[in-house]
């Protein structure tokens, strides 16, 4: 299985429910696609793992690629023949963080949302970012973040996208 995270940047201003219905479409097309994956939006900067069969992922990420609603994509970090999924409860969830408190009371003082607009970035800082914050997510929705069960990737609830 291939992992892999991204960072873009919106090339138009969204709003919340524009970022959300997005986020829905592309969890009912990863479904399809065994493809599971978590993102986080901060500033207008995207941060997207993506999860599943090499083919898979690939295809994928060529529509994302051609997607003129964001650009500067930049591969952070790409790992293969990874054992087990790392983001598998949602199909593609989002979680907005767009609050500088946040970061400091649930990600601690060793990370600044600034971070997220420096290019290139740390892979260590988008792995850390979507891994704090995807068990952040889990958690408040009652989800155990390493459990998918026989249950490949859920479609997310619109009360489900975290937004602070
Ligand atoms: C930041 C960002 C992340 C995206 N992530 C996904 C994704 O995980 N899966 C997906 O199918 N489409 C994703 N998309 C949307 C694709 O770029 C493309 O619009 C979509 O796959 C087209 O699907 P459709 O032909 O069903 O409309 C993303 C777009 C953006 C801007």
């Amino acid at each position: 299985m291939l992992q892999v995270v991204f960072r873009s940047q919106l090339t138009t201003l969204l709003s919340y429910l524009d970022i959300q219905r997005l986020c829905l479409a592309a969890a009912r097309n990863n479904r399809k696609a065994s493809i599971t994956g978590f993102m986080v939006e901060c500033g207008g900067v995207f941060l997207q793992s993506l999860e599943g069969q090499v083919c898979d992922v690939s295809e994928t990420l060529d529509r994302i690629y051609r997607d003129s609603r964001h650009d500067h994509i930049e591969i952070v970090y790409s790992e293969q023949d990874v054992p087990r999924r790392r983001f598998g409860v949602w199909a593609m969830n989002v979680m907005f963080l767009d609050d500088d408190i946040f970061w400091t009371k649930v990600f601690g003082s060793g990370y600044s949302c600034d971070e997220m607009l420096s290019q290139p970035m740390e892979p260590a800082f988008a792995i850390g970012v979507l891994a704090m914050a995807y068990r952040h997510a889990c958690s408040v929705v009652g989800m155990d973040p390493a459990a998918t069960g026989n249950r490949l990737g859920r479609i997310p609830r619109i009360r489900h996208m975290i937004r602070r």
